[in-house]
């Protein structure tokens, strides 16, 4: 049984896997971290990791990017694989994630879905055509009117697959207004909107002279998360240092 410490474990997605987790033979739920308690689940949950003194073999963590530092130190210290999906991370956070990639396993992925991976991989082969004739290529995604973060980790991470083709030749676009200037060639535009309960949708737009193309994911339930999420644990808890992606997750599951 590959026993799971779940951090962010009363929060939306912490919910989502502490349902999944009770319905799979391989993994199991020892712990949860969580400053808000209503002392629901049926294992322990400490208001700081810290805190933790269960002994688990990974972390799952979906909670805010104000706790991952503290996070990251306890991983490095239990030397615990830890499977990040908490978004909006700063560029010094990032850093932290690749200084413990080399104390401990860690898998960061804005986006646990297969379906995103997928367009991820189908938005950089459409750039290699589409780019050098003059296609504009802009991001536009919606989430729920709770999101904190904007835009989303996962419409960064689909320009960021684009940009990797091009060698970082693009830059990024995140705020228009006040600016009264044409949009330059090398340039990756991003538009976020927010409301309601949407789950998650991201449309990547290659708009030409007299065509566009729009590549698009839309997630219904947070369960894809949850399950990429889970499936993340199994691939990487007896790992060995070092950074890990869901291509390879993906790949496995084959
Ligand atoms: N990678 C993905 O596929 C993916 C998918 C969905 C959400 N997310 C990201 O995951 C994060 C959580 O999403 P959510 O919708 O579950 O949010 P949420 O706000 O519903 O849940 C976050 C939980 O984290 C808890 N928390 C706050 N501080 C904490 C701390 N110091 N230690 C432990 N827990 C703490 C909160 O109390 C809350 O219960 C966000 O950053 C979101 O963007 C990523």
């Amino acid at each position: 049984m590959i026993r799971i410490i779940m951090h962010g474990c009363n929060g939306r997605m912490g919910q989502v896997i502490s349902r999944l987790v009770e319905e799979d033979t391989e993994a199991t739920i020892v712990a949860g971290v969580d400053p808000f308690d209503n002392g629901k689940n049926n294992y322990p949950v400490f208001s700081d990791i810290a805190k933790c003194d269960i002994e688990g073999d990974v972390v799952i963590d979906f909670s805010n990017a104000k706790a991952v530092d503290g996070l990251l130190a306890y991983c490095v210290k239990k030397q615990l694989p830890v499977v990040l999906c908490t978004t909006g991370l700063s560029k010094e956070q990032l850093e932290k994630v690749e200084e413990a990639s080399r104390e401990v396993a860690v898998l960061r992925s804005a986006n646990m879905s297969l379906g995103i991976n997928l367009l991820m991989d189908l938005v950089k082969k459409a750039a290699k055509v589409l780019a050098d004739e003059g296609f504009d290529i802009e991001v536009v995604e919606k989430h729920h009117r709770h999101k904190l973060d904007a835009p989303s980790g996962t419409a960064i991470a689909l320009a960021d697959s684009i940009n990797e083709e091009f060698d970082g030749a693009y830059h990024y676009e995140f705020d228009r207004t006040g600016k009264r200037q044409e949009r330059d060639d090398k340039e990756i535009g991003f538009s976020a909107v927010r409301g309601g309960s949407i789950v998650g949708e991201h449309d990547v737009l290659f708009a030409g002279m007299d065509e566009v193309i729009t590549l698009s994911h839309t997630a219904y339930s947070r369960d894809i998360f949850g399950k990429g999420a889970l499936a993340a644990a199994k691939f990487l808890y007896d790992k060995k240092a070092g950074r890990y992606t869901m291509t390879e997750v993906i790949a496995q599951k084959g």
